[in-house]
C-alpha cells in the first residue's frame, strides 16, 4: 500500500554502494523530498566513508541488520545482478517497497517470483530505467504513442561502447556468466527496454555473439535480428569492444510517416527527425548527462528523475514508474536472444 502523506519526506535506504550505488546516495541526498535512512555494503570502509560524507547516515555491512532496524519506505537494491532476486524478495517480505537496479534479474522465472512477492506483500517493485527520462527518448515516445510515425516498420539499435579490461578485472562479478549474465544484461538492457516499450515483445530472434577482446566468461559483442509484437523488424548490435571510449548508443525508428534517429553516445541527441506534420521543436534543451565512472562512461545519469518520480508516487499514490511486470519484459527479450544464439 502506498503512503499518501504529501508533507512527509520519503525515506530510502541503499543496498550496494559501489559505482552506481554512490550515485543513488548522491541523488537521494540532493532531493529535498527524500531522506536516506540507511546504507549497506559488505565493504566496511566503503559504507563508513560514505556515511561520513553524507552526514553520518546509519550504515550496515549486513542487509538483514539494515532491514531489522530501518524505517525506510523504499530500499534501493544496487548490488550485483545475481543478488537482485533474493534481496528484493527479502525486502518486499519485510514490508518495504523496492527499487531494483537493472537488470531486475537474470531470468524470467526469478523476475516472476519477484513480482509475485510484491503482489503478495502489497508492496511496489520498481526497476531503474532512467533512460526513459532522456529528452530525445521522451520526444520519440511521444511521437510513437501519438501515432505520428504511423506503423513502425523497422528499429535499428546500436550499443557501441568501450569497457577496458580493468572494468572486468577489478570486479568479482562482472564478466561472469552466473553473476553478471553478460553485456546484454549490463549494457544493452537499457536499450532493449526501449525497443520493447515501443514495439512490444520479441516474437522471434536469431543472434550471433562472441567474446572478442576481453578476458571474460561472457560475450562482449553480438548482433541480433528480431521481429517484434507490433510487426516491426529490428536489429541490435552490442559491444563493449570499441577502441578507447564509447562511440554510439543509438536507436533509429523507421515508421510509415516518419523517421527518427536518437543518437549520441548514450541516447542523448536527436540525430535525425523527419516526421509528417511534426517538425522537431527548436527550443528543446538536450541536457542529459552521462554517468561518469572515472575511466569509462555509462548511459544517462537521470537517476534523479527516477527518484523524484518514485517519491511523488509514494506521496500521492499516483505514478507511472516502471514496475517489475514491465521490467520482466526486457528480461524475457534478453533470455530469448541468448537462447537463439547461432553456434
Ligand atoms: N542504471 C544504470 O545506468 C546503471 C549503471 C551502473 C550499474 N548499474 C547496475 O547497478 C548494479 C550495481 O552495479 P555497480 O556497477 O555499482 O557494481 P559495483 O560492483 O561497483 O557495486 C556493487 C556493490 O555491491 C556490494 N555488495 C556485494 N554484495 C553485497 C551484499 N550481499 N550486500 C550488500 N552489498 C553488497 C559490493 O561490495 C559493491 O560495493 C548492477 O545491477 C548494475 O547493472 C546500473
Amino acid at each position: 500500500m502506498i503512503v499518501t502523506l504529501q508533507h512527509m519526506k520519503v525515506k530510502f535506504a541503499v543496498v550496494g554502494c559501489g559505482s552506481i550505488g554512490k550515485r543513488h546516495i548522491a541523488v537521494l541526498d540532493a532531493d529535498p523530498n527524500v531522506e536516506i535512512v540507511g546504507i549497506c555494503d559488505i565493504e566496511l570502509t566503503r559504507v563508513q566513508e560514505l556515511s561520513e560524507l553524507y552526514n553520518h547516515i546509519p550504515y550496515y555491512t549486513n542487509f538483514e541488520d539494515l532491514m531489522a532496524v530501518c524505517d525506510a519506505d523504499v530500499i534501493n537494491i544496487v548490488t550485483p545482478h545475481a543478488l537482485h532476486k533474493t534481496q528484493s524478495i527479502q525486502a518486499l517480505n519485510n514490508g518495504f517497497h523496492v527499487l531494483v537496479e537493472k537488470p531486475m534479474s537474470l531470468n524470467v522465472r526469478d523476475a516472476q517470483e519477484m513480482n509475485d512477492a510484491a503482489k503478495a506483500n502489497g508492496k511496489k517493485l520498481w526497476v531503474v530505467k532512467q533512460n526513459r527520462f532522456n529528452v530525445p527518448v521522451s520526444l520519440t515516445h511521444q511521437a510513437i504513442r501519438s501515432g505520428w510515425l504511423g506503423r513502425i516498420f523497422m528499429v535499428k539499435c546500436d550499443v557501441l561502447w568501450n569497457r577496458y579490461q580493468g572494468y572486468y578485472d577489478d570486479s568479482s562479478w562482472r564478466g561472469k556468466i552466473q553473476e553478471e549474465g553478460g553485456a546484454l544484461f549490463t549494457q544493452a538492457s537499457h536499450f532493449i527496454d526501449l525497443l520493447i516499450w515501443w514495439c512490444g515483445e520479441v516474437k522471434s530472434v536469431k543472434a550471433k555473439a562472441a567474446t572478442q577482446n576481453h578476458n571474460i566468461e561472457t560475450e562482449d559483442s553480438g548482433v541480433a535480428v528480431m521481429e517484434f509484437e507490433n510487426g516491426a523488424l529490428g536489429s541490435l548490435t552490442w559491444t563493449t569492444c570499441v577502441y578507447e571510449k564509447n562511440y554510439e548508443g543509438s536507436i533509429t525508428v523507421i515508421g510509415e510517416k516518419g523517421t527518427i534517429k536518437i543518437g549520441g553516445a548514450y541516447l542523448n541527441k536527436i540525430e535525425f527527425w523527419n516526421v509528417e506534420n511534426q517538425p522537431l521543436p527548436t527550443d528543446i534543451d538536450f541536457n542529459d548527462k552521462p554517468n561518469a565512472y572515472g575511466k569509462y562512461q555509462g548511459t544517462s545519469s537521470n537517476h534523479d528523475k527516477v527518484i523524484e518520480s518514485i517519491a511523488k508516487e509514494i506521496q500521492t499514490g499516483i505514478g507511472q514508474n516502471v514496475e517489475g511486470t514491465e521490467g520482466l519484459r526486457s528480461i524475457d527479450a534478453i533470455e530469448k536472444i541468448y537462447a537463439n544464439i547461432l553456434q
